[in-house]
């Protein structure tokens, strides 16, 4: 099953997991980024990239996060790819710590 990004990436948007993708399937818009479920190949290798923890399998889902794997692959479809490393948001360093990590 694909992976999936999940709200922890608002506000946060790190990029570190794109240069961990081998087949670029991340594409991203201003405030967070979407897995696209058919391009992910379940490597797995973004997860532990993700310094807020917003990277889930989509069975690992918790269930009030489920609704996440839907959005994922709508939103992968319509935009860009993101495949190289971005400044993070402004305010991704007050989530982080928001979020305890
Ligand atoms: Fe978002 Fe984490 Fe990637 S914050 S952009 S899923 S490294």
């Amino acid at each position: 099953m694909p992976h999936v990004v999940t709200d922890n990436c608002q506000r946060c948007r790190f990029t570190e997991c794109v240069v961990t993708c081998p087949t670029a399937c991340f594409h991203g818009d201003a405030d967070m980024l979407y897995i696209d479920s058919v391009a992910c190949i379940d490597c797995a290798a973004c997860v532990t990239a993700c310094p807020v923890r917003a990277i889930y399998e989509l069975t690992d889902l918790p269930e009030d996060k489920a609704h996440w794997g839907p959005i994922n692959a709508e939103r992968a479809m319509i935009l860009p790819i993101v495949d190289h490393k971005q400044e993070p948001l402004s305010t991704a360093n007050a989530r982080r710590t928001e979020l305890g990590y």
